[in-house]
């Protein structure tokens, strides 16, 4: 969706100059895809003009509306035309323009870049949208209680932090937002509750202290929302549900019993349980969609809620938001913007790296300053069995609330099931021969169309049950839904064997059990396969992802306004629903954030994830390392860091700082110059003759492309933990030799700072593959690990 948008927005050469200008990685791409497609009609589009300075916003709002006055010739055309004004946190404006406008305002001093507006998804695939209840959303579900009491306890469970939040809006009379016994809203709050549609400031409490909804973007891109069609609600309440289980991830309060359907059953937890919530509702559903497709997140709406939010005195960002490749450059990027005027003013943003793995460079929110957060499982599951009637028995899951009876039921494969002797083998809509499935268990392949879809696709036709089977593409990654007939889902391999028995038996048979909660499930975490992964496709010298966190199928809160499948026959509603997604893994690394910042209140936001980066975990519950849903070793491109590991997180013992200045410099590099970085930055800074590479930047984790022999990498670690002496160790990638000068360091207080030198050198050419290793910094207390990857020619 969002790709094709973005071939079909057009843009002069000079607009599209100055965006290349930026970034020289992105200059093909953008530039082909839009010299092939002039049209006339009028666009919306950002213009870009950097830091706000000294100037107040009412004087930035009139300065804008000049611009405008000049490039349309009217007084009336440019107010008409004017979208929106950022004019607290940064300058710019949102417009529908003309290419002679465009090209107009690109041209005139003080602009930064012009480009056009782009649709964003969630990152939770709808498909993915099931019924269920989780026992422990906490962040780390193999920690023990009394440890989490205690991160919690020193944290004051976050009751100073404000987590703002982009998202679909929230469902404010969930439990999860009640605001028993937290003190008086944190007074550096300057946000507000806005009124619209069921929605007023007395819905607001001392948890949800903000809300704001943000659709002009939208109206003007795709025409007035329709609300009969899609019952949405003109405020920040949530008809979607998507916002309501983020927020309660990051900042939800202890809610015990939480159950759906009598599936699961135990306490739902944000992962700063006493946080509060700023809404920013900025995804709205786009017109004429499936009910189950992904809300549109556009550029313009989501620059406004971050002008606003950093101004509001947010203290934290988390938003499950992405884009689909190719990954678009720093400023033309709503997130990476609005993200980095964020970061400085010590804000730190966690961003959702999205959905579209196992491919490699599929990771979006890729720019050094934002926390890029993949998703892994927990370890539990909903076993739901299926034995053939060979006796083999199959694992499968559900969270299905109808069940069969306890005996076998004939069974037939969707692919020899079709209309018309078609291959109906993915049981899309229309596509199964009622006459031959009626009365007996259909066997769908995963792939194309959703799995709720075929479930109902194989109801509509008269099946009474339904077995969604892995494609081998998926492995072992399972995910549950609430389909509307008894159901379960199996893994590849179990799927292989599925087809093989239904192949080979005159009469097969199938019995399903119904589906149950099972805890403690081995090996956890895994990377699922959704999860997208890296090199990181603009600069490959950073690794991204940079982590990973509990993404699927997690219980949180729920929408009041819609079922927990999305499907508009589904009149069911729920408290809480299991959800999928790297969208859900955003909030619980935001959540451990928000735990670092008030335990240290004057970290950065590098600090912050130097912390959480360095003491990620790399070996699962059965004490092997992490493994991928197709059962291979993960690695960097799949976990970044590895998974996040909340209480060594708030211990760090050394943390990789790094200052906005860094991130400057880093610009530098990635093709802007030193005006530009001082408009952009409102600081008196200029790349000097030889700007550090970018592998230099000071990251927790760190990325070779092309290595020829030899390249030297530096590094800073500041000592956050007790006096000590810290030595290295390292775990070199195949054919790659790790040197580190100096092997100890010696701290004799907090603050402390030591640099270092990694010297990679290569012994056997990777032939442009990416290796991976690893080095540790350790006092024998503090574990401070840095992931390695190498490409080499
Ligand atoms: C605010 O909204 C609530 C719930 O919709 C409603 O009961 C209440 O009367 C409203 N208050 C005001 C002042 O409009
Ligand atoms: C809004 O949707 C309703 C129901 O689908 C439809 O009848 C109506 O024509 C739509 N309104 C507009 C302005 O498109
Ligand atoms: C959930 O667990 C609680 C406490 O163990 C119990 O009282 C409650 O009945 C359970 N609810 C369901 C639906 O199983
Ligand atoms: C499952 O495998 C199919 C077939 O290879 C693929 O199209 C689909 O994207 C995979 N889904 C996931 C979530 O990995
Ligand atoms: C049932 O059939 C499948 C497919 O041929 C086979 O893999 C499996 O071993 C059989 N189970 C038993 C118990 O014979
Ligand atoms: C900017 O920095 C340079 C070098 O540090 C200095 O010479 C110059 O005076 C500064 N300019 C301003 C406006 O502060």
């Amino acid at each position: 969706m969002a790709t094709m948008q973005q071939c079909s927005f057009p843009s002069l050469s000079i607009a599209c100059l100055r965006i290349c200008s930026l970034s020289l990685i992105l200059l093909h791409l953008q530039c082909a895809s839009v010299a092939s497609t002039v049209t006339h009609a009028k666009q919306v589009y950002i213009a870009y003009l950097g830091h706000t300075g000294s100037l107040e916003p009412t004087t930035i709002g009139a300065q804008h509306h000049e611009m405008l006055v000049a490039a349309t010739g009217s007084k009336e055309i440019a107010e008409a035309a004017l979208i929106y004004n950022y004019k607290h946190s940064f300058r710019g404006f949102a417009a529908r323009l003309s290419e002679d406008e465009v090209s107009y305002i690109s041209r005139m001093p003080g602009v930064l870049s012009v480009f056009p507006s782009k649709s964003r998804t969630l990152q939770t695939t709808r498909s993915w949208r099931f019924l269920g209840i989780d026992k422990d959303t906490s962040t780390d579900s193999s920690s023990s209680q009394s440890s989490n009491d205690n991160l919690w306890l020193r944290a004051k469970f976050s009751e100073d932090v404000i987590i703002g939040l982009l998202d679909t809006g929230i469902w404010p009379e969930s439990e999860s937002f009640q605001d028993d016994s937290l003190p008086p809203i944190p007074r550096h709050w300057k946000g507000s509750c806005e009124t619209g549609v069921e929605f007023n400031a007395s819905l607001c409490n001392r948890k949800l202290i903000g809300a704001r909804m943000y659709l002009k973007g939208y109206e003007h891109t795709y025409g007035p929302l329709n609300v009969t069609a899609t019952g949405e609600f003109l405020s920040a309440r949530d008809k979607d549900g998507h916002g309501t289980h983020t927020s309660s991830t990051a900042a939800g309060k202890f809610v015990p019993n939480a159950n759906t359907f009598g599936f699961g059953n135990g306490t739902a937890k944000g992962g700063a349980p006493r946080a509060r919530i700023a809404m920013y509702k900025t995804c709205w559903p786009i017109p004429g969609a499936d009910p189950i497709a992904e809300d549109s997140c556009l550029d313009v709406d989501m620059l406004a809620a971050l002008d606003d939010g950093i101004r509001d005195g947010v203290d934290l960002f988390s938003i499950s938001i992405g884009h689909l490749n190719p990954q678009l450059t720093y400023f033309q990027d709503a997130l990476a913007l609005g993200g980095f005027h964020a970061i400085l003013k010590g804000i730190p943003v966690f961003c959702a790296a999205g959905n579209d793995g196992p491919t490699p460079a599929t990771a979006s929110n890729l720019a050094p300053w934002l926390v890029t957060v993949a998703a892994s499982t927990i370890d539990r599951s909903f076993p739901s069995p299926a034995i053939l009637g060979n006796g083999t028995v199959l694992k499968g899951e559900s969270i299905s609330p109808d069940k069969l009876a306890n005996r076998f039921y004939p069974l037939i494969f969707a692919g020899n099931a079709g209309r018309d002797n078609k291959d109906a083998s993915q049981c899309l809509p229309n596509s199964l021969d009622p006459a031959k499935v009626k009365g007996k268990v259909v066997f769908c392949v995963r792939g194309l169309g959703t799995r709720v879809g075929k479930s109902m696709e194989v109801l509509n036709a008269g099946g009474i049950a339904y077995i969604l089977g892995n494609a081998p593409a998926n492995g072992t990654e399972v995910a549950v839904d609430a389909y509307a007939l008894p159901g379960t889902a199996i893994n590849a391999a179990d799927a292989a064997i599925a087809q093989e028995y239904i192949k080979l038996s005159g009469n097969p048979q199938v019995k399903i059990l119904p589906g149950t909660t099972a805890l403690g499930i081995k090996p956890a975490p895994v990377i699922p396969s959704f999860s997208s992964r890296g090199p990181n496709s603009l600069n490959p010298q950073i690794l991204k992802p940079d982590i990973s966190a509990p993404g699927v199928n997690i219980l949180a809160a729920w929408t009041g306004g819609n079922s927990p499948t999305h499907f508009p026959d589904d009149h069911r509603r729920v408290a809480y629903n299991i959800i999928s997604g790297t969208s859900m893994a955003c909030p619980h690394a935001a959540g451990v954030g928000a735990l670092l910042r008030s335990i240290y209140p004057t970290w950065s936001p590098a600090a912050i994830k130097s912390a959480i980066m360095t003491t990620a975990k790399v070996f699962n519950n059965l004490n092997q390392p992490i493994a991928t849903a197709s059962e291979d070793q993960a690695g960097p491109f799949d976990y970044g860091a590895g998974e996040i590991n909340p209480i060594a997180a708030a211990d760090p013992g050394l943390i990789y700082d790094a200052k906005p200045r860094d991130y400057l410099l880093f610009l530098c590099k990635a093709g802007l110059g030193s005006s530009q970085i001082q408009a952009i930055s409102g600081l008196n800074f200029s790349c000097g003759p030889k700007p550090p590479k970018i592998s230099n930047l000071n990251y927790p984790s760190v990325a070779i492309t092309k290595l020829k022999k030899t390249q030297i990498v530096k590094r800073t670690v500041t000592n956050v933990g007790p006096m000590g002496t810290y030595s290295v160790s390292v775990q070199a990638p195949p054919g790659v030799h790790v040197d580190i000068t100096p092997k100890s360091l010696h701290f004799g207080a907090q603050g402390e700072r030591r640099k270092f030198k990694i010297k990679l050198t290569v012994s056997q050419s990777s032939k442009g593959k990416y290796v991976f290793g690893s080095f540790t910094w350790s006092d024998g207390a503090h574990v401070v690990r840095s992931p390695i990857a190498v490409q080499s020619i």
